[in-house]
């Protein structure tokens, strides 16, 4: 057993690191033209990957999973931190052997960094053909018929309305079990050390209808679990007003008093839990400022809307959070999870985001995000040093003067702070029983199946004749800091 629990615990691991890339799979048929579409960076991207693989279809591509064997290669990119970049650059240089050998091969970025670098990134990678950025996708068959023409095709225009809510993604990498939903684009935050607001343009909120149809059909195709995505899921605003667009435009009619129906983010959880008691619902990311308790108590009243909150704090300190622009303080913070424990319960799943070092942080600032982490009790976190974005508030602002040793050493602290919480929290759960969702196998073990409680973690156990889409009840024997272990009951 000691073996699995390792196995399994990096293969979580895995998962967790931000920047995993997914890949296109084999769904092309003979004499269709091959896209392969490789995808870094949030489920957004992967979410959006989606809708493209579909607007290729339509355009006769079929997708494979092997790069070697394509005519179209799209990368789908982030500029969340420069990281994220190097390894995109680092990937044209692979492909570009790939076209010395095939002359005919495109090759296309899309999404974050296309959309920051635009027609830049055409001088700097030789290699790329397109660019196009994350509201330019309906326009890549254009694209692709430019470079077809001999030229090269860049898009990189912003839109204030595009939620591509009528395309019907074709699901790549996926389970049959679980799906992701976008149902807003953009973010009008300005948190100032982020790029998300410059790469993704202005906040809209896309049509309830569209999202439940999509739940709906999802469900009817034997899919169990639905994640509504958005960088800020709480400030989700719909008007069936049609001379409205986006979000800003709408509380500005607010403010004018207009009697506007409006769907919050509250209305449209009930809307996709309605869809079937057998259909759980995810979302993420809430921000701390946003959440209500509206939202806490919708939570509440269905069981299948999983009890479990990703609500990044990033820092722990109220004066680094003022610098950083989000907006709220520790206390603040702090009472939204007092609202969480007093209407979810001890058992709601709570995850965080956490950057290290940001611009002249203290030691003692530092500490306070431990300190934050000790009164949360945090399930797991994404951490992260800070990385300087060209263009932002902060690089415009402040100096990023934490020298990187000194992040690196605070980035540990927090990383070996939750790797000791996500023990404690882990066994808490031990000799408790859980509703599981099955998604399939485990990686490691073709005998053990894996899946989720309402709280996100990952719960693996003994395969028997169980099957990936079940619902099962899982006791728990066994943990680690990353997995729960048991058999079912
Ligand atoms: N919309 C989400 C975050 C999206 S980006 C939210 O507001 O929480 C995902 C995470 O990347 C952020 O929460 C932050 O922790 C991290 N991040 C963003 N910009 C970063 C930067 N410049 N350096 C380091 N981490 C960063
Ligand atoms: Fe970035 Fe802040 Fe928007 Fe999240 S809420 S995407 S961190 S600007
Ligand atoms: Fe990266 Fe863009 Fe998402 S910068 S994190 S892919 S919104």
């Amino acid at each position: 057993m000691s073996e699995l629990i390792k196995d399994i615990e990096i293969v979580d691991k895995e998962k967790e690191a931000c920047e995993v890339t997914n890949v296109s799979k084999d769904n092309a048929v003979a004499g269709q033209r091959k896209l392969y579409i490789e995808s870094y960076g949030c489920q957004m991207n992967f979410s959006d990957s989606e809708i493209v693989a579909s607007i290729m279809e339509k355009e006769g591509f079929g997708t494979t999973s092997k790069f070697e064997d394509a005519d179209l290669i799209f990368l789908n990119t982030c500029s969340i931190r420069d990281k994220a970049e190097q390894t995109v650059r680092k990937r044209l240089t692979q492909f570009n052997k790939v076209k010395k050998e095939k002359p005919s091969l495109m090759v296309g970025v899309l999404g974050c960094m296309a959309e920051r670098l635009k027609s830049q990134l055409l001088e700097e990678e030789k290699i790329v053909d397109i660019v196009a950025g994350p509201d330019a996708y309906r326009d890549l068959p254009g694209l692709v018929a430019e470079v077809d023409d001999g030229s090269k095709g860049v898009n990189v225009f912003l839109s204030r309305e595009e939620t591509y809510a009528d395309i019907t993604p074709v699901r790549l990498n996926s389970n049959g079990v679980t799906a992701f939903i976008s149902i807003m684009r953009g973010c009008d935050n300005m948190c100032s050390f982020c790029v998300v607001p410059f790469t993704r343009g202005r906040e809209r909120s896309r049509d309830p209808h569209s999202i439940v149809a999509e739940a709906q059909d999802l469900f009817d195709r034997g899919y169990r679990e639905v994640t509504l995505l958005g960088q800020n899921v709480d400030s989700y605003k719909w008007s069936p007003d049609n001379s409205l667009k986006g979000k800003a435009q709408i509380e500005k009619a607010e403010r004018k008093g207009k009697d506007i129906e409006i769907i919050n983010f509250a209305n449209l959880l009930e809307m996709v839990a309605k869809v079937h008691p057998d259909l759980r619902v995810r979302f993420s990311t809430s921000h701390p400022k946003d959440i209500t308790d509206e939202v806490l108590h919708t939570m509440a009243a269905y069981e299948n809307i999983c009890k479990y909150i990703h609500l990044p704090a990033q820092s722990g300190n109220s004066r680094v959070l003022e610098l950083m622009n989000r907006t709220y303080t520790r206390e603040w913070y702090m009472n939204r999870v007092d609202a969480i424990r007093r209407i979810l319960g001890e058992a709601c799943g709570i995850s965080s985001d956490m950057i290290a070092g940001f611009c002249t942080e203290q030691e003692k600032e530092h500490k306070d995000t431990l300190s934050l982490m000790d009164y949360v009790q945090y399930d797991f976190s994404y951490m992260f040093y800070y990385s300087e974005r060209p263009g932002t508030l902060a690089a415009k602002k402040y100096e990023d003067d934490i020298p990187l040793e000194v992040k690196k050493r605070r980035l540990k602290e927090i990383i070996e702070k939750q790797s000791a919480i996500s023990l404690e929290r882990n066994k808490r759960d031990l000799n408790k029983v859980f509703k599981v969702l099955i998604e399939g196998t485990s990686k490691k073990s073709d005998e053990q199946l894996k899946g989720r409680n309402s709280a996100n973690k990952v719960v693996v156990f003994p395969k028997e004749n169980y099957k990936a889409g079940q619902y099962v009840n899982v006791l728990v024997k066994e943990c680690t800091a990353a997995t729960l272990i048991g058999e079912v009951v």
